[in-house]
């Protein structure tokens, strides 16, 4: 109310009550008033929160509470959250507030309007990550941020330099080294995995000589629950000094991260996957100290200031990853995505996570005709498996029918993984911490019925086929008169 009045009051005093003016001053009330009550309603939620467990700020979660912010959970069995995951509704309201301010003035003065909901964006990944906000740079997508510091790396390397990466490197990773490897002759040499299936720490020690210029591994794969150990691997990149490129898209918002104990220079992520933000949104951490390691991949006037004819100067921090363009509402709500995450707490969604996945992959393994995929020593929440004679679209389009939205890896994902296991496809039925234990029965019962059908139609046909062959055999051998 004192805010209210000390406006009041000083407006009188400069004599600008014209009806100009009170315009204006209802749409500030106005606005402040939503404001107010939206970060009232927050805060009640978040005690909420906390008083369901006891006070204790670090609690399980509340399933409950976490569904009924997600309104598209009551739509389907939705196991689809390493494709993109749903949005909570505090993440669609911030996008929606923000579409109406630019629906009312524009873009540009927007933008200025939100300005401090934008660094806000910056400061919660960084608490998130345990970095600075200057160490942050925010992008469409976790591919745009990595090829940012990648392809920058990339025009430094020349003939006969190492780049290693992991087996399960992340696709357009993979495609990205090619592409450097054919222009330049750079080596691109894949760690082996352990008896584990992650990334063999000691092969790695063994491949670094003078030549390698580059650690690069993705956290988690997209098609399958591996976790590779990242801080070991880190450990390893700083004895040595080599750049060290973490790709966490899938490991963020299903794990707590941070940067200092993974020992990377950089990382990248997205924000529509575990974290539940927006489509469209990435970012990207790079250390401070390691900012004149990584050149951006490209320039433009909001990365760097055109300062004399002749002459740029390069932005401080890593905004000098960005581009001037972006989707400001998706970028706020990527905010906003991240500190809901937090006041859930990310070691608390890891552990719902793993219960769940836990779960899962053990009801699975007892149907016959499944195969679980999932390999490494830590699994984490993307469960993937196959079924024997199925192809893994075909699945997808029958859960559909059953109302649960699952997701598909194809050969040309993961070439190595899935040449190694002699599949085509894979099923991949990730969880998050706000599905159900029900929810997990039912797709499994969905699967077990699918799997028995698809195996008795399978073997009608073989023996149909055996039957009509040997019939034909039968009729060849028949003596012609
Ligand atoms: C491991 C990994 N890295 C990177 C990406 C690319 O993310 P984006 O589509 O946001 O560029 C994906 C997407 O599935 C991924 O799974």
């Amino acid at each position: 109310m004192s805010v209210y009045t000390a406006i009041l009051l000083n407006l009188y005093r400069l004599k600008a009550a014209d009806s100009a003016n009170w315009i204006r001053l209802a749409e500030f009330l106005y606005d402040l008033t939503l404001r107010s009550l939206r970060f009232c309603e927050h805060w009640l939620t978040l005690k909420k929160r906390i008083l369901v467990s006891n006070g204790v700020p670090s609690m399980a979660i509340n399933v409950e509470m976490a569904r009924q912010d997600t309104p598209g959970c009551f739509a389907a069995v939705y196991l689809h959250h390493s494709g993109a995951s749903l949005m909570p509704s505090p993440v669609i309201e911030a996008v929606r507030h923000h579409l109406e301010l630019e629906l009312m003035r524009g873009g540009y003065e927007a933008e200025e309007e939100a300005k401090d909901q934008l660094r806000t964006t910056y400061a919660s990944i960084a608490r998130m990550l345990n970095c600075q906000p200057g160490e942050i740079a925010l992008s469409e997508s976790a591919t745009a941020s990595w090829n940012s510091v990648f392809y920058g790396i990339a025009q430094t390397l020349k003939k006969g330099d190492k780049i290693l990466t992991a087996r399960s490197e992340y696709v357009s990773n993979m495609i990205a080294y090619l592409q450097v490897a054919e222009r330049t002759g750079v080596k691109v040499l894949t760690v082996p995995d352990d008896e584990h299936g992650q990334l063999d720490v000691k092969a790695l020690e063994d491949m670094i000589d003078l030549d390698v210029r580059l650690i690069a591994v993705t956290h988690v794969p997209t098609h399958n629950g591996l976790v590779n150990p990242v801080n070991e691997i880190g450990q390893i990149a700083n004895d040595y000094n080599i750049p060290y490129l973490v790709d966490a898209c899938q490991s963020v918002g299903q794990m707590a991260l941070d940067v200092d104990q993974m020992g990377c220079d950089a990382l990248s992520a997205t924000g529509r996957k575990f974290l539940r933000g927006p489509r469209g949104t990435g970012f990207l951490y790079v250390r401070q100290s390691s900012l004149e390691k990584f050149p951006p991949a490209n320039l433009d006037l909001h990365a760097a200031v055109w300062t004399a004819e002749d002459q740029y100067e390069i932005q401080p921090g890593a905004r000098r990853y960005e581009s001037f363009e972006s989707n400001i509402a998706a970028r706020i709500g990527l905010g906003v995505a991240v500190e809901y995450a937090m006041s859930w707490g990310l070691t608390e969604i890891y552990s719902r996570v793993r219960f769940l996945a836990d779960r899962l992959r053990n009801l699975l393994s007892d149907i016959e005709a499944v195969e679980i995929r999932d390999k490494g020593k830590e699994k984490c929440g993307i469960v993937t498996f196959s079924i024997d004679g199925v192809d893994a679209g075909d699945f997808q389009q029958q859960m559909r029918t059953k109302n649960i939205k699952c997701g598909v890896s194809r050969r040309s994902i993961a070439v190595i993984d899935l040449d190694d296991w002699g599949v085509d496809s894979l099923i991949r039925a990730p969880v998050h911490y706000y599905n159900t234990e029900n929810e997990i029965d039912y797709f499994v019962r969905q699967v077990r019925i699918l799997a028995s059908a698809l195996q008795w139609a399978l073997g009608e046909f073989v023996s149909c086929w055996a039957f009509s062959h040997a019939s034909r055999a039968r009729l060849r051998v028949v003596p012609q008169r």
